[in-house]
């Protein structure tokens, strides 16, 4: 299974990398166009928000995404991983997984775990 990802501090790079996955692509001005079904990992900004290069990929690209995962903060509380319930209530995307920062070993097992599944 593709995973699609954006990343603007490197987070969700580092975690991609410890968890040794090679089919990836990574979202970069939200222009990019893919043909095949992918899980997406999105970090969340501002309070809440979701990053404006993901909301422009999905308008194109929403169809043949099966589930969202997010990386943020719980120091940001409520908006704690937003990103992933606006994309939730948007487009009945489920949610697998979501997880703090880099994640931890923890997280990386479950997350090995739901792609295994695909
Ligand atoms: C300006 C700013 C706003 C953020 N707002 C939130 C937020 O509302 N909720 C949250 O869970 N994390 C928030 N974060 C934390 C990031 O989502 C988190 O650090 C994430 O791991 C970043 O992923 P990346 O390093 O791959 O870009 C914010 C970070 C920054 C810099």
């Amino acid at each position: 299974m593709l995973i699609v990802y954006a990343s603007k501090t490197g987070n969700i790079i580092k975690f991609l990398k410890k968890s040794n996955v090679s089919n990836i692509f990574k979202i970069e001005t939200g222009s990019e166009v893919i043909s095949e079904n992918f899980v997406l990992i999105t970090y969340t900004t501002g309070i809440g928000e979701l990053p404006l290069e993901v909301a422009t990929f999905l308008k194109n690209n929403h169809k043949n995404m099966i589930g969202v995962i997010g990386s943020g903060n719980k120091n940001w509380g409520g908006s704690f991983c937003n990103a992933t319930n606006i994309i939730q209530k948007t487009y009945k995307t489920p949610i697998l997984l979501t997880f703090e920062m880099a994640g931890n070993k923890h997280d990386i097992e479950k997350f090995l775990n739901i792609m295994s599944n695909f």
